[in-house]
């Protein structure tokens, strides 16, 4: 796919990976941009600054929990920017901790941000894009969390990022002739998402601080935002399904599969594994 001339929306948009990914649409000369963001007020900095740079920029608030807020970005991209090519469904949150201590909230919090956003993201505008009978882009950021569990501590986040690639996978199936769909798979990348809890609404808890060891890791072994936008932008220009980001994580695939096989020869002797 070309991406010049193309209008994307990014939710998510206004840090990190997000702004990663509208850094690389406007160098490979995308139409327009909406960013859409939880923190609306970023958000709206965030395309100023683009616009001053020559970038058809909108930004708009939104929450990406909530199904109806996702249907009001629709209606503002379409009149504001024009018919919609690419979302990116990008926001995202992670509540670390130990699993076993977490409460229902903390892990609500996850699955409506990470995981109900996707679907809804998904579902608004793959309708949209087939009543305008085109071949929309939907890429959704999982995680190499969704390959596979690398790290103690995330078993929500984990499951919500496994959720986004199997939904994406069931969308690709059913409706892959009409629509194109893209998952990211980064592995760790230096932005603020070690702080997610410092937006957390009241109704999954309220704020909280993130621990800095989170932040210290992501700060030392995190790829920076601006090389991910690029594979990310890239990947969907090759019309990828998975986008990797950290080459090493196929081994999160390998592992999986390696531990099924020997499964499957285990309880099935008789059968013939392919070599
Ligand atoms: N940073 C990493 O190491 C890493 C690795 C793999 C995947 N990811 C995923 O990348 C995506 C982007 O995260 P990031 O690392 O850039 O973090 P970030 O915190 O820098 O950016 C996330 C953005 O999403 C916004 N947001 C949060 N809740 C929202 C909501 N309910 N509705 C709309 N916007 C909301 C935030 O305001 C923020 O601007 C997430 O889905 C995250 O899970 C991150």
């Amino acid at each position: 796919m070309d991406i010049a001339g193309k209008i994307a929306v990014v939710t998510g948009g206004a840090s990190g990976i997000g702004l990663g990914i509208i850094r690389a649409l406007a160098d490979a000369g995308v139409g327009a941009v909406v960013i859409a963001d939880v923190d609306a007020e970023k958000a709206a900095q965030t395309a100023r600054s683009f616009s001053e740079s020559g970038l058809r920029a909108f930004s708009h608030g939104c929450d990406v929990s909530s199904e109806d807020a996702l249907e009001r970005l629709a209606d503002f991209a379409w009149s504001q920017a024009g018919p919609v090519d690419i979302l990116f469904n990008n926001a995202g949150v992670t509540a670390p901790g130990n699993p076993l201590a977490a409460t229902e909230a903390d892990t609500r919090w996850e699955f409506d941000v990470n995981m109900f956003g996707v679907i809804h993201g998904t579902r608004v505008f793959a309708r949209r894009f087939i009543a305008d009978g085109k071949r929309g882009w939907i890429c959704s950021t999982a995680s190499h969390n969704g390959l596979g569990a690398p790290y103690p501590d995330v078993a929500g986040y984990v499951a919500t990022k496994h959720g986004v690639i199997g939904y994406a996978a069931a969308l690709r199936q059913q409706f892959g002739d009409k629509l194109g769909f893209s998952v990211l798979c980064p592995g760790p990348v230096n932005t603020g998402v070690w702080d997610a809890g410092r937006a957390r609404p009241d109704r999954f808890g309220g704020p909280y601080s993130g621990a800095t060891a989170n932040r210290d890791y992501l700060t030392t072994h995190g790829m920076s935002p601006d090389e991910v936008g690029r594979m990310t932008v890239a990947g969907v220009a090759a019309e990828e399904f998975y986008i990797f980001t950290h080459p090493e994580d196929i081994a999160l695939v390998h592992d999986r599969y390696t531990e099924a096989r020997a499964a499957v020869a285990r309880q099935f002797p008789a059968y013939g594994l392919p070599a």
